[in-house]
């Protein structure tokens, strides 16, 4: 086997072996004689036996990130608390609670999910701007290790329910620290004028309120300030205010706070970016941390499973229409709405690579919106009806954001672990879509 460089593979040259880009290498992605394999396991054998479009999830690459954080982080008191949103489906989540990792959760569903996958409530953390009180309720119940406010308001209901459950409950404040990061608008999360955390000015309050009441504890101080991030300034900012708050809260003697929750938001490399090197992270954040005692949750959902998963699509048709080329395939905008919500960018590359000339194409989906589409403007080989393509670094928010519009029933989800794989999830079935609905009173 020799070593495939990005050039020779962007030259469409026919490869054997590890593909060095780290795309490529992150997801554990290896061609054999042309065909693309994860994890070991032949995509082309996967989309035959299971169909497309398919999301395939490589186990040991995400085992593989998950070490690389714990190491950096190394004597660091510290506990990875995987942020569900990412990819909830239950063998992901079983992964990861077999590595020890703690779980970042902002729904009653997320919650179900993260305790049917067998991780234990004190290692849960509940987080999210808008808790419904029953939610709340089945937290408290439930026991769960704590519960990220976002408001004073939700802080109020909350003790409200600590009271009439009689259950004592450990609260952690998710504050706005207002640093900018340089993300998407719409994954920026850490500054001032946006829903998330609570505001800084907001905070000595929210504290004295837990302080006198007698089933609420302050154990934590949380924030998280967006999603794909590649630079440690804004995490050294926000950690700063922290730790200055902590601080200022310690000294007025009524609180036992031993936890300072960074949040997650490490990045990862879907183009040209840099992705958020564990060693590098830990060196910017460590030695803030270490002197000050406190045990340091982390919350990284992207981070662990978002280069470890390839959506598989089919090539439907071919199309030229005003001067452009078109790829229609079988995945789209509700398979996968990154793309058209978020302009995001993911590699496509062939199944089986042949040695068709590139051409400029829009890859497009079968959804009824301009919008639909997979890539804009982009090089690929000539493809045709019935080649398949992978859709690299789609195992976060990949299918935990897909939907049923156009009554498109989800894909199937497959994950592959030392050369053998399984389907997680079946695809759903059309039936399954609308067997609840009633057509008259
Ligand atoms: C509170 C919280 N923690 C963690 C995350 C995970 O972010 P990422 O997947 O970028 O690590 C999010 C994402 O929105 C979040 O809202």
């Amino acid at each position: 086997m020799h070593v495939v460089r990005a050039a020779e593979r962007r030259r469409g040259g026919v490869g054997q072996g590890v593909l060095t880009d780290t795309r490529f290498a992150d997801a554990g992605l290896t061609r054999s004689g042309g065909a693309l394999h994860l994890g070991g396991a032949a995509l082309t054998a996967i989309a035959e036996q299971v169909g497309t479009p398919v999301y395939v999830y490589n186990a040991a690459a995400i085992r593989e990130r998950y070490r690389s954080l714990e190491s950096a982080l190394g004597a660091l008191p510290h506990r990875i608390c995987y942020a569900v949103k990412a990819n909830s489906t239950l063998a992901v989540l079983r992964i990861l609670r077999d590595l020890g990792a703690g779980a970042d959760i902002v729904s009653a569903g997320e919650m179900a999910r993260v305790l049917a996958a067998g991780f234990a409530p004190e290692r849960i953390v509940f987080s999210g701007v808008g808790k419904a009180t029953a939610e709340l309720r089945q937290a408290v119940r439930a026991r769960l290790g704590h519960l990220n406010v976002e408001s004073v308001e939700e802080l109020h209901r909350l003790a409200a329910i600590a009271d009439e459950e009689r259950i004592d409950v450990a609260v952690g404040i998710r504050v706005n620290p207002d640093v900018t990061t340089d993300t998407h608008p719409y994954i920026s999360t850490g500054r001032s004028g946006i829903k998330f955390g609570v505001p800084v000015d907001q905070v000595l309050d929210a504290a004295a309120f837990i302080a006198g009441h007698p089933r609420l504890r302050l154990t934590t101080i949380a924030m998280h300030l967006g999603s794909q991030l590649s630079d440690t300034e804004p995490f050294r900012q926000g950690i700063g205010h922290l730790l200055e708050l902590a601080e200022r809260l310690r000294a007025t003697g009524s609180h036992a706070i031993r936890v300072v929750d960074i949040g997650g938001g490490l990045g990862i490399r879907y183009a040209d970016e840099r992705s958020m090197d564990p060693a590098t992270f830990a060196e910017a954040v460590v030695p803030l941390l270490a002197p000050t005692g406190y045990t340091v949750y982390l919350e990284p959902g992207r981070f662990l499973v978002g280069s470890a998963g390839v959506l598989v699509t089919e090539v439907l048709y071919r199309k030229h229409s005003g001067g452009k080329e078109f790829v229609v395939v079988d995945a789209g905008m509700n398979d996968l709405v990154r793309p058209s919500h978020y302009q995001a960018y993911h590699e496509i590359v062939e199944l089986e690579e042949g040695a068709r000339p590139a051409l400029r194409v829009d890859v497009v989906g079968p959804v009824c919106e301009t919008g639909d589409f997979l890539a804009l403007d982009r090089t690929l080989p000539d493809v045709g009806a019935g080649d398949r393509l992978a859709v690299l670094g789609a195992g976060a928010y990949g299918f935990v954001m897909a939907s049923n519009y156009n009554t498109r029933p989800r894909p199937a989800e497959v994950v592959v672990d030392g050369g053998r794989w399984w389907v997680a999830r079946p695809r759903e079935r059309v039936e399954q879509l609308f067997h609840d609905e009633r057509m008259s009173p």
